[in-house]
């Protein structure tokens, strides 16, 4: 028994170190992109990737495949590793893409790692400004090492909130702009990064009060939900049931003003 246990800790610690190692790396190539030109293709006709996002999504993909080679992979330009394992990393390798190609400095890497169907670890990390935020499950979350916990917020009229605006916003009714016209009147204010995972990491540490947005995949919200969970936060789906990294919508706050939240986004709840 004593053994399985000191077996799991390795285990664990050893996904934490290739996870944080893997993540700074991925960060690196995305500081030095900025020191350079970088090719530019369109994956839609708002959607774009850069060659940064690649380099990036090959480097941690590489890494993990070669020390975890039975885990599942998912990743948003198209490494797909399926698996039976237990194990599946969610990864975007530059959340903030379009932030990226317009050299505006905010954009991240965003790693997930869920065990059994759970997120267990989770790191986003904006190579500009330094801050990495990180979350394990159970064991709360950090930025740069120091706990960090959601903001005291009891009201809406007094939130800070954020959100996020889909690639398909020109084609589709689920575009998002009712809510924003909504909260922009019932809140302090509302912001739009481009980068959902920072949305989520800033949730976290309070400097946003609550973050909703629809249509987002898997790899934008994997590792921002452990945050804001482990945080003392609450995240769901707009309607307030439970949330899955595959759900398409999230609703994540302080938790205070998560109803208030969901009154908005899902008036008859
Ligand atoms: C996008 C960003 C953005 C969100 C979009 C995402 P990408 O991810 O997270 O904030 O509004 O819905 O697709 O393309 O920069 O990785
Ligand atoms: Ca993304
Ligand atoms: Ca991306």
């Amino acid at each position: 028994m004593a053994k399985k246990r000191a077996s799991q800790i390795i285990r664990r610690n050893t996904l934490r170190a290739t996870l944080l190692s893997v993540t700074k790396a991925a960060g690196k190539v995305i500081r030095d992109g900025l020191k350079r030109e970088v090719k530019i293709q369109y994956k839609g006709e708002i959607n774009l990737v850069t060659e940064i996002d690649r380099q990036s999504e090959d480097l941690i993909v590489k890494t993990i495949r070669s020390r975890f080679p039975e885990h599942g992979i998912i990743a948003e330009e198209g490494s797909l590793l399926e698996s039976r394992s237990p194990y599946r990393w969610i990864i975007d390798p530059l959340d903030g893409t379009t932030n990226y190609a317009h050299r505006f400095p905010f954009f991240c890497v965003s790693i997930g790692l869920e065990f059994e169907g759970e997120m267990c670890l989770g790191v986003v990390y904006n190579p500009v400004l330094a801050e990495l935020f990180f979350a394990e499950r159970g064991k709360g979350a950090t930025l740069n090492g120091k706990p960090i916990g959601v903001s005291p917020t009891s009201s809406l009229s007094q939130a800070l909130l954020v959100t996020g605006f889909a690639y398909d916003c020109r084609v589709t009714k689920e575009n998002n702009m009712n809510h924003f016209s909504d909260f922009t009147l019932q809140s302090q204010g509302v912001r739009r990064t481009g980068s959902a995972a920072l949305d989520l990491s800033y949730v976290a540490c309070g400097r946003f009060d609550g973050f909703w947005e629809r249509r987002l995949n898997p790899w934008d919200v994997a590792a921002g939900s452990l945050l804001v969970r482990e945080a003392g936060g609450e995240v769901s789906s707009f309607s307030g049931d439970r949330f899955r990294v595959d759900s398409k919508e999230i609703l994540a706050s302080n938790g205070k003003i998560h109803h208030a939240m969901i009154s908005v986004l899902h008036p008859r709840a």
